[in-house]
């Protein structure tokens, strides 16, 4: 099974070499693959004014290779929401020390949709939750196109909207505010099969982390009783 590792500040020298080939393949996705051509860069590698030291990476590591990311900035500090499109969100940004902002999560092509085990976009769905309640988040907030929102509601992801929807470079864009909590990890990891944290903190035990529910005896949704 692919393994999610926690990538911050306090340890990313242990990652390095995985960086180059993560801005390279968040080029070919969003620029080659999506045209989203604002982010175009003549070097090959989609990095914005967002990849600084406090932004937090999911990697999905698979024999060593990256097939799969997310990344996660405090909304105290600046986001796409507050800076690119506040216009988003009515109430203007929110910036909360328990809320952070999700962006850029995407699959290598070839590890998409079903395999042999759970989907690699379910366990990431799944381990962003899994950090937010580890480090005591209650919410993400998330810039995204609006076909994510009966995705979120089939896999039980709450996700609040916090303006209407909006054109932009032809895509249906719009903010939501999504709940970070025990419940909604521990329905995920039900649906994917999971009866443990799947978080790697390699280098991170100086990290604060609050203490989890137990998943050890949560049955597959398949085989839960019948009510
Ligand atoms: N527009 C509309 N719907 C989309 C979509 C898009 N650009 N990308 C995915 N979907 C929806 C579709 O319903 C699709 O079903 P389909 O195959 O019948 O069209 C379904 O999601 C499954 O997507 P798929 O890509 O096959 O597999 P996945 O669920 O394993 O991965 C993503 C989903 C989003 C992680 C993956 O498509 C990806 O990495 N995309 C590129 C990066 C990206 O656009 N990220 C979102 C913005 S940050």
């Amino acid at each position: 099974m692919p393994e999610i590792h926690v990538v911050r500040k306090d340890n990313r020298h242990l990652y390095q070499q995985y960086f180059d080939p993560y801005f390279r393949l968040r080029h070919d996705i969003y620029v080659k693959q999506r045209k989203w051509m604002a982010l175009d860069r003549p070097d090959g590698r989609e990095i914005d004014q967002f990849d600084t030291e406090d932004a937090v990476y999911l990697f999905c590591l698979d024999d060593g290779q990256l097939i799969g990311a997310m990344r996660a900035l405090p909304t105290l500090l600046p986001t796409l929401m507050s800076d690119i499109v506040p216009y988003l969100n009515i109430r203007g940004p929110i910036r909360r020390g328990d809320v952070y902002e999700l962006s850029r999560i995407f699959v290598i092509p070839e590890r998409r949709g079903e395999h042999a085990g759970p989907r690699v976009e379910m366990l990431l769905l799944t381990a962003i939750m899994e950090y937010g309640i580890s480090i005591g988040l209650t919410g993400f907030t998330i810039v995204l196109e609006s076909w994510w929102l009966p995705r979120f509601e089939r896999c039980g992801w709450k996700a609040h909207p916090l303006g209407l929807p909006q054109m932009i470079d032809g895509m249906s864009v719009l903010a939501v505010l999504v709940d970070c909590n025990d419940t909604t990890w521990k329905s995920l990891c039900r649906q994917i099969g999971l009866i443990r944290p799947t978080l790697t903190w390699r280098g991170l035990a100086g990290v604060n982390r609050l203490a989890l529910p137990d998943i050890s005896t949560l049955l597959p949704a398949s085989v839960q009783p019948a009510r």
